[in-house]
């Protein structure tokens, strides 16, 4: 008896085994397909396009379904189907596709996935450019995260960005996204910013851990985890990629900074034809390594070599913005040329979003912003930067003990706003740390301005109220008449 329950214990296990693998296998089947990282970011003309990229375990199809949100019923059914390319890379399969021929100014609800498998991603969505020169954008920079754990406490700072800013049409992140480039970091990075990645489209910097050769020889990943129109003789983005769109009516160059010992001569000379070629009102060069910043980077060889290249592109081709990473604390300075702070910068106080705020009135030089990190890796304040930093600082601050932080920047006409903010690790209560505001006009601009009001008395409104005034005044003369009147009477 005993010999033969044994013997049905051990029948029962292997068959527990038998199903268990079977399971295991069917399960690892099943989300071989599953989307990955899935991301949407700028693609040449920002008001028509966008580039998609994800990935999966397993062989399958690209194909990406996109309908207007107003014409979304919860269905792809009546949506445009596109078909891109699948790839392998670092065991994985990579899945590109542009889409093209959107409308300008509206919301798309997408799903990424594979036609023949029917396997498809979430719902996500995003907005087109409507060439208005009204609009906001979050930055973020450093999550360099290396644990899930890290990545999500990075994408709490990235909701709470989205929810002080609901209205923001787009994402920065300058760069090092991840701090090894594995394969689990950049899955564990498409999870937690999952919501910001399928609800913003994302301009993409390439930071030095996201593929910097001379480093950690991560050929190739920040490349293809994107999918951007290369700016001209960036080759195949062996260490990242640099390009550049507008939106509005700013212009965004988005340098790549792990080119630079010094400076590649092509992307140096693609940068200054591509600022030199936008008419923009408002001029942006993003970039992972700061030119100014109190940071632990600031005297190295490798940021001393590009600054100096950095400073002189920017003065010649009258940069207003420059928004960059890599020393995880916050920095921004005063309104900076040819290294030096420009004086005589005057300032008006005027009201934007219903507050009083006051700006730099058609300022000389740009200011170059380091919004800290939004990750956990923060470092203290560099007390002894090399010349002249600490001159053109007009905030430098550890934000350490503080928490990750974000940017928002708005744009309306010829005004741009710039707030930071810092999340608390605990409570993601949001505190505003700094704020900066630039008003550029031009002539007519002034001139419409200082114009002195002319319609109260051409409109409906002024002549009647001038007419009843003008009856007021004969009644209340009469009035004062009948005394008289009475007294000649008697
Ligand atoms: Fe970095």
């Amino acid at each position: 008896m005993k010999r033969t329950a044994k013997k049905s214990l051990a029948v029962l296990l292997a068959v527990i085994t038998l199903f268990s693998c079977i399971s295991v296998s069917v399960c690892a089947k099943s989300t071989g397909f599953e989307v990955l990282r899935v991301n949407c970011t700028m693609y040449g003309d920002s008001k028509t396009q966008r580039g998609f990229t994800w990935y999966t375990e397993d062989y399958c199809d690209t194909v990406i379904q996109v309908v207007k949100a107003s014409d979304y019923d919860g269905t792809f059914n009546s949506a445009k189907t596109y078909i891109g390319e699948t790839s392998v890379f670092q065991d994985y399969y990579c899945h590109k596709v542009v889409v093209t021929g959107l409308k300008k100014g509206t919301e798309y609800k997408y799903r990424v996935g594979s036609l023949t498998e029917n396997t498809w991603s979430k719902t996500g969505k995003f907005v087109t450019d409507d060439g208005d020169s009204k609009f906001s954008f979050i930055a973020i920079a450093d999550v360099q995260a290396s644990s899930l754990e890290n990545f999500e406490q990075a994408a709490k700072v990235m909701t709470a960005a989205m929810n002080s800013n609901k209205d923001a049409e787009f994402y920065v992140n300058l760069g090092d996204f991840v701090n090894d480039c594995t394969n689990d970091e950049w899955n564990w990075w498409g999870e937690a910013f999952n919501k910001a990645n399928t609800s913003l489209t994302i301009a993409p910097v390439a930071g030095n851990h996201d593929g910097n050769i001379t480093n950690k020889l991560n050929i190739g990943w920040f490349a293809n985890m994107f999918n951007l129109e290369a700016g001209e003789g960036a080759g195949n983005g062996v260490n990242g990629v640099y390009y550049s769109y507008d939106y509005g009516d700013a212009h965004f160059c988005v340098v790549n900074s792990n080119d630079m010992y010094p400076m590649v001569q092509a992307q140096r000379n693609w940068i200054i034809n591509d600022l030199k070629n936008s008419d923009a009102k408002w001029n942006f060069l993003l970039l992972h390594r700061a030119a100014y910043s109190a940071g632990k980077n600031i005297n190295k060889p490798d940021t001393l070599a590009m600054r100096e290249t950095i400073i002189e592109i920017v003065d010649e081709t009258g940069v207003d913005v420059v928004l960059s990473g890599h020393d995880h604390m916050y920095f921004r300075t005063k309104q900076v040329k040819g290294d030096a702070v420009c004086e005589d910068v005057t300032y008006v106080t005027e009201k934007f979003n219903g507050k009083e705020t006051t700006f730099a009135k058609n300022p000389d030089g740009a200011v170059y912003i380091l919004p800290s990190t939004a990750g956990t890796k923060r470092y203290t304040v560099n007390e002894n930067p090399i010349d002249p930093i600490n001159e053109c600082a007009d905030v430098a601050l550890s934000t350490r003990d503080m928490g990750g932080c974000f940017a928002n920047i708005y744009i309306d006409g010829s005004k741009l706003v710039y707030e930071a903010y810092v999340v608390d690790d605990e409570t993601q209560k949001v505190t505003l740390i700094d704020e900066y505001a630039i008003k550029k006009t031009t002539k007519a601009e002034e001139q419409e301005e200082s114009k002195l009001p002319t319609d109260a008395i051409g409109t409906i409104d002024g002549s009647v109220s001038n007419f009843i005034t003008e009856i007021l005044g004969l009644l209340i003369d009469y009035i004062m008449f009948i005394p008289q009147l009475i007294a000649g009477l008697f």
